[in-house]
């Protein structure tokens, strides 16, 4: 089946054109189109995502988009529309609901709801080889998801079975990068900036805290390591002593991966799982997908990462999470919801 698929939950407007194959037994997707109209230059002055600028803009690029994917004179023709619900900025949400109700009713489709969680979750398949995500010596797996709204572990009996083990109880990791930048200084949005300055820095300058490692729950919290960075940089200039804002970068990003892997690979072991999936914008990061990776293999565990363009949002991966929803006939109410968790 073609599904066309809206996500406006945050600072991104993007639709997709997805064919998806195969049902819940072998489930594979083709790209046939995918589109995302990003914002940071409008939002990059204010130094974070403005929502009524966004809901604006979703509004002016919504229409130009679904032109481009679905030309007046277009012969592809979609069996379902989906649109994400939430989490995200709820006047953002709404903007992309009404646009897919009005779409739905002019065409005459099925208009299906979307968790975005589920959608990051399910970017991983979004792959030109993928493998069975099927195969049941894949499972059970640890799935992390790193979003700039999210931090949550889940623990998956099959890839559309999971249970969430633990989240974030504060700043999301993908949050902290961002509050971290600013105090850097760098431009919006301040993950990708970070991760650029850490390059040149050293990882074990500065011991900031590695939050939570030790507790023997699945819960994170980045706030206090964020604060600590505050500190940090505060106590350095009262001192008059010469700071290295690429080794504070570096260090902090080494903080956030620590507590992100040590938390994950625990998991791992509790649970005897077998594969690790990464998924959010944070998933992004070199560094973090490399830890992953080097740990996985070293652990003799399958990993799991989306193709880097697909780790931060767009609607391809709205287009899967909709295919498992319309498969299972779970329903999301068409409403907006900045809360929505698993
Ligand atoms: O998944 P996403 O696009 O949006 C949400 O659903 O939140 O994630 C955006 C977050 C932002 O906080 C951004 O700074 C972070 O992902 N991010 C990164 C990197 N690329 C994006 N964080 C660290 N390193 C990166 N390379
Ligand atoms: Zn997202």
């Amino acid at each position: 089946m073609k599904i066309l698929s809206i996500e406006t939950s945050c600072d991104e407007t993007a639709i997709s054109l997805i064919e998806a194959t195969g049902g819940l037994k072998n489930p594979r997707f083709k790209i046939l189109k995918n589109l995302v109209a990003s914002q940071i230059k409008i939002h990059q002055p204010f130094g974070g995502v403005v929502p009524n600028l966004a809901k604006r803009e979703h509004e002016k690029n919504l229409p130009i988009l679904l032109k481009k994917i679905l030309p007046d004179n277009s012969r592809l023709n979609p069996d379902l529309i989906a649109v994400t619900v939430g989490p995200g900025l709820e006047p953002c949400l709404w903007t992309g609901i009404e646009f897919a109700e009005t779409l739905a009713k002019k065409i005459k489709k099925p208009l299906i709801g979307v968790n975005h969680l589920e959608g990051h979750l399910y970017s991983i398949v979004l792959n030109p080889k993928p493998k069975n995500l099927t195969t049941k010596s894949l499972f059970p797996a640890i799935a992390l998801i790193v979003s700039g709204g999210h931090t949550i572990l889940l623990l998956m009996k099959d890839l559309i079975h999971f249970k969430k083990l633990g989240e974030t109880r504060d700043d999301a990791a993908g949050e902290a990068f961002d509050k971290v930048a600013r105090l850097l200084d760098l431009p919006y949005p301040g993950g990708p900036e970070l991760e650029k300055l850490a390059l040149s820095g050293n990882p074990k300058a500065v011991p900031f805290p590695r939050p939570m490692l030790n507790q023997k729950n699945y819960d994170f919290s980045f706030s206090g390591l964020k604060t600590a960075v505050l500190y940090y940089l505060r106590n350095k200039k009262i001192a008059g002593e010469k700071l290295s804002l690429p080794d504070t970068a570096a260090s902090f990003q080494q903080a956030v991966i620590d507590v992100l892997t040590a938390k994950t690979f625990r998991a791992v072991s509790a649970f005897n799982a077998q594969s690790i999936m990464i998924s959010g914008g944070v998933a992004n990061n070199t560094l973090l997908r490399q830890t992953f990776q080097k740990k996985s293999k070293e652990k003799n565990l399958n990993f799991f990462a989306p193709l880097l363009k697909f780790t931060t949002d767009n609607a391809a991966m709205t287009a899967v999470a909709a295919y498992f929803s319309h498969l299972k006939g779970k329903k999301y109410p068409l409403k907006a919801r900045s809360d929505i968790n698993f």
